[in-house]
C-alpha cells in the first residue's frame, strides 16, 4: 500500500520507508521529516474589471522601463497611499495568523482585502507568480505560494503584501508566529525585525546606499545569525521592482548616492544557519535555506528626505485619501 502522510511511528533510519517506494528510510522521506512540504495551489483568482492593474496583470510578463530614481511629489503623494494600503492588509493578514489556517485562506483575505481598497494585488501574475501575496514558513527564505498546507503550532510565517494603487507600488512584509514558538525562533523573528530597523536608520541623503547592508550585516552578526544574498531590496514606484538595489549586507561596490525622492524597499532575509538557498521547490519561486534551518523576514517601503527617511509602511503612516483624483 502506498501512503501519502507519515505514520504516527517511524521507521528505524535502515528500514524501508513508510511511503511504499522500497527505499530506505534514510535514503527516502527522513531527510523531509520538520520541512515544509509543498500543498497544492489553487486555480489564479480574478481581480474585477474596474480594479486598475499592473501592465503584466493581462500576460505575467514583466515589461521593464526608464522610470526616475527620484520621484515627483504627486508620485511621493501616491506611494504613500500605496504604502499605508499594504501596511493595513499585511495588519489584517497577521491576525488571521494561527495554528489550523491553511496559507491558501490567507491568500484568499488578501485578495479580497486589496480589491476591497481598490488595489490591485501586486504579485498576482508578475512573472506568472500564481498568488496574491507570498506566504514563507519556516526555512523558507521567500516567494513562499499559498497553497494548501496548514499551519501548524511552533511554525513562523511571513507574508508579504505589496498593493498597486493610483499607479504605484507599496511593498512590505513581516513574519508572525502560528501559536507558541520555540525560543530560537522567538530571538531570530526579533532580531530580524531590529535588522530591518538598523537598515532604515542608516539612510541619509548623501550617503551610499552601502549604508545601509553595513548595518543590517553588523547588527546580525552580533547575534551570530547569517544575511541571504541572493535576494535583496529593490526600488520602487510606477514598477514593482526597478533598477535601484539594496543589499542586506557589505559591498563598498553598492557606491549610489542616496538623494531625497528616491524610493526602495529594505527587506533583510536573516537566517540561523547558513545564509545559502536552494530551490529545492518545483515551482521556480520558493527559495528555502540550504541547511533546512530556519528564517526570518520583515520589509518596509522607504522614501529618502532632505533630513532622514520616510517609512512609508509602516505603522501609524498616514496617508491624504485618494491623492491622484484631486
Ligand atoms: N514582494 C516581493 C518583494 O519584496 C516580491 C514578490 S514577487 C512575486 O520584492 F512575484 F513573488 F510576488
Ligand atoms: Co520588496
Ligand atoms: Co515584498
Amino acid at each position: 500500500m502506498v501512503m501519502t502522510e507519515p505514520p504516527l511511528m517511524l521507521p528505524q533510519a535502515n528500514d524501508a520507508c513508510w511511503c511504499g517506494s522500497g527505499r530506505k528510510y534514510k535514503r527516502c522521506h527522513k531527510p523531509l521529516e520538520g520541512r515544509v512540504l509543498q500543498g497544492v495551489v489553487s486555480p489564479m483568482r480574478p481581480v474585477p474589471d474596474h480594479i486598475a492593474k499592473p501592465p503584466y496583470a493581462a500576460t505575467g510578463h514583466v515589461d521593464r522601463w526608464m522610470e526616475d530614481r527620484v520621484k515627483t511629489p504627486a508620485i511621493i503623494e501616491r506611494m504613500r497611499h500605496a504604502g499605508v494600503v499594504a501596511a493595513e492588509i499585511l495588519r489584517l493578514a497577521g491576525e488571521m495568523v494561527r495554528p489550523g489556517i491553511t496559507t491558501d485562506e490567507i491568500d484568499v483575505f488578501v485578495h479580497e482585502a486589496t480589491i476591497e481598497r481598490g488595489a490591485y494585488p501586486s504579485p498576482l501574475n508578475y512573472s506568472h507568480y500564481p498568488k496574491s501575496v507570498c506566504t514563507s514558513v519556516n526555512e523558507v527564505i521567500c516567494h513562499g505560494i499559498p497553497d494548501s498546507r496548514v499551519l501548524v503550532e511552533g511554525d513562523i510565517i511571513n507574508l508579504d503584501v505589496t498593493a498597486f494603487i493610483g499607479g504605484v507600488h507599496g511593498d512590505t512584509n513581516a513574519t508572525f508566529f502560528v501559536g507558541e514558538v520555540d525560543a530560537a525562533s522567538r530571538q531570530l523573528v526579533n532580531v530580524t525585525e531590529e535588522c530591518t530597523w538598523h537598515g532604515i536608520e542608516a539612510v541619509v541623503a548623501g550617503r551610499p546606499i552601502s549604508d545601509i547592508g553595513r548595518a543590517i550585516e553588523s547588527h546580525a552578526k552580533k547575534h551570530n545569525l547569517g544575511v541571504v544574498r541572493a535576494f535583496i531590496g529593490h526600488g520602487i514606484g510606477e514598477q514593482f521592482h526597478t533598477d535601484v538595489q539594496v543589499l542586506h549586507y557589505y559591498d563598498e561596490r553598492a557606491s549610489m548616492i542616496m538623494r531625497p525622492g528616491m524610493t526602495f524597499t529594505i527587506e533583510p532575509m536573516i537566517t540561523i544557519g547558513t545564509w545559502q538557498h536552494r530551490m529545492v521547490f518545483d515551482d521556480d519561486w520558493t527559495a528555502v535555506t540550504a541547511d533546512g534551518k530556519r528564517t526570518a523576514q520583515f520589509e518596509h517601503t522607504c522614501l529618502v528626505t532632505e533630513n532622514g527617511v520616510e517609512v512609508l509602511t509602516a505603522k501609524g503612516a498616514v496617508s491624504p485619501s485618494a491623492p491622484w483624483t484631486r
